[in-house]
């Protein structure tokens, strides 16, 4: 396993919508191990392929507290099949945003259905921080990130910011 790059603000790469996998195979398995194993080192509780540069459907997350064991997920081509109708309110961060926190609010549940590991159909229903990380990771399969949750000219600030670090 290795750990890999994490692209970060302004790069346009997070603006990508990413494309279905077509079959999990050996180097879909090291991706999403290499994944897992960004995450963890970063630290972070969910990573996205197109976060480590690769335009496919996958995410991988690790909802589990501090000091529980680890509760690794990998998900192939998710969809999600279900919301619920109540929300959640929840300041959210992003390995590729770093140093910024975004209030925002999800519906509480969620179900999911993916393809796993080992290529097999799954569904899951989440709630809580897990369900709140599956739609925050499903954002960025579409190239959608946190900040077009703040208004325009907040968006601005954090992106003119990151413009000028990244110079
Ligand atoms: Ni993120």
């Amino acid at each position: 396993m290795a750990t890999l790059p994490i692209i970060t603000l302004p790069d346009p790469v997070l603006r990508k919508i990413s494309d279905p996998v077509e079959r999990v195979d050996e180097a879909v398995v090291k991706l999403m191990d290499d994944m897992l194993e960004t995450m963890y080192a970063a630290p972070g509780i969910g990573l996205a392929a197109i976060q480590v540069g690769v335009p496919r459907r996958i995410v991988v997350l690790d909802t589990a507290d501090e000091g529980e064991p680890k509760s690794p997920l990998v998900m192939v081509n998710p969809e999600i099949i279900a919301l619920g109708q109540t929300t959640r309110m929840y300041e959210e961060g992003c390995l590729s945003i770093p140093d910024v926190r975004v209030d925002i609010e999800r519906p509480e549940t969620v179900t999911v259905r993916f393809i796993d590991r080992a290529g097999k159909q799954q569904e899951l229903a989440a709630d809580g921080l897990l369900a709140t990380a599956i739609q925050h990771e499903l954002d960025h399969l579409d190239g959608h990130l946190i900040i077009d949750f703040l208004s325009r000219l907040k968006r601005d600030i954090v992106i003119r910011k990151f413009k000028k670090q990244a110079r």
